[in-house]
């Protein structure tokens, strides 16, 4: 298991479900930033890259799309398609966003501050950045 699925608090209600987070309670760390993916044209790529210190938290908030987390060693693919549960993704691992479905919304919680020092852009690089670990 290189990220985690972590599944959310679901109000059922005749007058429309509510799912909510809560910073250190259901995601383990601070929120600092917030941003979401969308209008994304079939078949685009989101996200190749790595960060060192950045942990995230992804929700599909609408529509689906599939995240892939890389360690160096292995790979997995989670595929996210319910606003009541969302993908936890460690700091140190590659990542990438694809098959997005139309008029899909992604939300992403993040750790940090963006700050483009914190991204690992080359894949070479991350795997030296892991072996050097
Ligand atoms: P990037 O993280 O490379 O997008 P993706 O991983 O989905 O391919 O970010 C795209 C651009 O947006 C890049 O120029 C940096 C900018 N950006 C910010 O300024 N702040 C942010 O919080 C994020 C996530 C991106």
């Amino acid at each position: 298991m290189l990220a985690k699925i972590i599944n959310l608090p679901k109000f059922e209600d005749p007058r429309g479900n509510l799912s909510f987070i809560e910073e250190n309670n259901h995601i383990p760390f601070k929120i600092e930033r917030t941003y979401w993916i969308y209008d994304v044209p079939g078949g685009e790529v989101r996200g190749g890259h790595a960060f060192k210190k950045q942990q995230e938290f992804i929700v599909a908030l609408s529509g689906s799309f599939d995240v892939v987390i890389d360690n160096g060693k292995e790979k997995q693919t989670y595929s996210l398609n319910r606003s009541y549960y969302g993908l936890y993704v460690p700091a140190g691992l590659w990542r990438q966003m694809q098959n997005f479905s139309t008029n899909s919304l992604a939300l992403v919680l993040s750790s940090t501050h963006y700050n483009s020092n914190d991204y690992i852009y080359e894949y070479q690089q991350f795997l030296k950045y892991k072996a050097a670990l």
